[in-house]
């Protein structure tokens, strides 16, 4: 067994986990296999599965087994993107075409509950009932903050709390979700894995505000469509500081393109350009910030070993500084 005062490696539990997760898509039933292996195989961060393994590994459980369970949450998380890019009508992920542009919409929603079927399993063969509370509620309040997000859709909404609710709901929810598994499955006290889900919750929520910055980044570098957030009516923050920056009349136009999602090509261009030039994107990093500095001392709650705690403290800068 590999103590953990060795030097900890996030590069060799990102190979663990992508080898689980290639077994994990061949084994799904002949029907759901090849998109299973499309949204399993092709790209991803793997940021939530990584945050379990380190969690556990940094409080003390080094079992390989744990991998399988960390698998869950990414199959959680692909469940729903498998269904949000259906809900947001995108024709892009990871650099390559959405599942439900190649294998239809009904498909692709089935493909997603059978991937929340499975994962639900790998959390059982745990055997542990506090994993499994986890897991549920993580997708409990992932799907709440997706319907909260499709009721406000197409509003200008004054009132940032609810900004706030929908990206901890459908966001920073599997993310505290990922980092308080990694804490049960080394068996700490509620405690440390009520400061291991505080550090995954604003972590969660700067990274859903840092991608709603990189919504108006190109293409080219998300691998996802540019301002999709705009022509699906979602007010995020460049989008809120772009509004109010305009004048009477131009507010009441984008109200009403907004509100029909009715934006042409040239428009969403334009409204992009002013983004990327007024530096939107930027000062949403920034509000990001203010979360990210949160999860780092909500990290330093917890005592974990030093090599760790750079770790995590890593992981935070790659949030505060990604760009896909
Ligand atoms: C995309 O998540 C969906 C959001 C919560 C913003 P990621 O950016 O983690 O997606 P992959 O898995 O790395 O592609
Ligand atoms: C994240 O929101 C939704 C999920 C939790 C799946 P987005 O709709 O902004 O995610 P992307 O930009 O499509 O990855
Ligand atoms: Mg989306
Ligand atoms: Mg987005």
């Amino acid at each position: 067994m590999t103590s953990i005062s060795q030097t900890p490696s996030p590069a060799s539990a990102q190979e663990r986990i992508n080898h689980a997760l290639e077994e994990i898509a061949l084994s799904f039933p002949e029907a759901v296999r090849p998109i299973a292996v499309h949204a399993l195989t092709c790209g991803g961060k793997r940021l939530r599965p990584l945050l379990t393994v380190l969690f556990a590994e940094a409080l003390g459980n080094t079992n390989p087994d744990i991998v399988m369970a960390a698998c869950a949450l990414e199959l959680f998380h692909t469940a729903t993107l498998l269904h949000d890019d259906v809900m947001d009508n995108a024709a892009l992920r990871r650099g390559v075409p959405t599942a439900h542009t190649l294998f239809g919409i009904p498909a692709a929603i089935l493909a997603g509950d059978a991937l929340l079927a499975a994962g639900t399993r790998l959390v059982a063969e745990q055997n542990n009932p506090r994993l499994s509370l986890i897991a549920s509620s993580a997708i409990f309040e992932t799907t709440a903050g997706a319907i909260m997000e499709m009721s406000l859709q197409g509003e200008i909404a004054g009132n940032s709390d609810a900004y706030l609710k929908v990206i901890t709901g459908k966001t920073a929810w599997m993310i505290r979700s990922a980092c308080a598994m990694g804490a049960a499955l080394a068996n700490v006290s509620e405690e440390k894995i009520s400061y291991a889900a505080e550090y995954g919750i604003n972590l969660g929520i700067a990274f859903q505000l840092v991608d709603d910055a990189l919504d108006f980044a190109p293409s080219s570098m998300t691998g996802k469509p540019e301002g999709g957030d705009l022509r699906e009516g979602k007010f995020t923050p460049p989008i809120q500081m772009y509004y109010e920056a305009l004048s009477e009349a131009e507010r009441e136009k984008f109200h009403t393109q907004f509100a029909f999602r009715s934006f042409s090509d040239e428009d969403i261009q334009s409204i992009t350009a002013a983004i990327r030039t007024q530096g939107y994107g930027e000062r949403t990093r920034r509000i990001a910030d203010s979360y990210l500095e949160k999860a780092d001392s909500c990290l330093r709650q917890i005592d974990l070993p030093q090599s760790y705690t750079e770790i995590f403290q890593g992981l935070i800068s790659k949030v505060r500084n990604r760009n896909h």
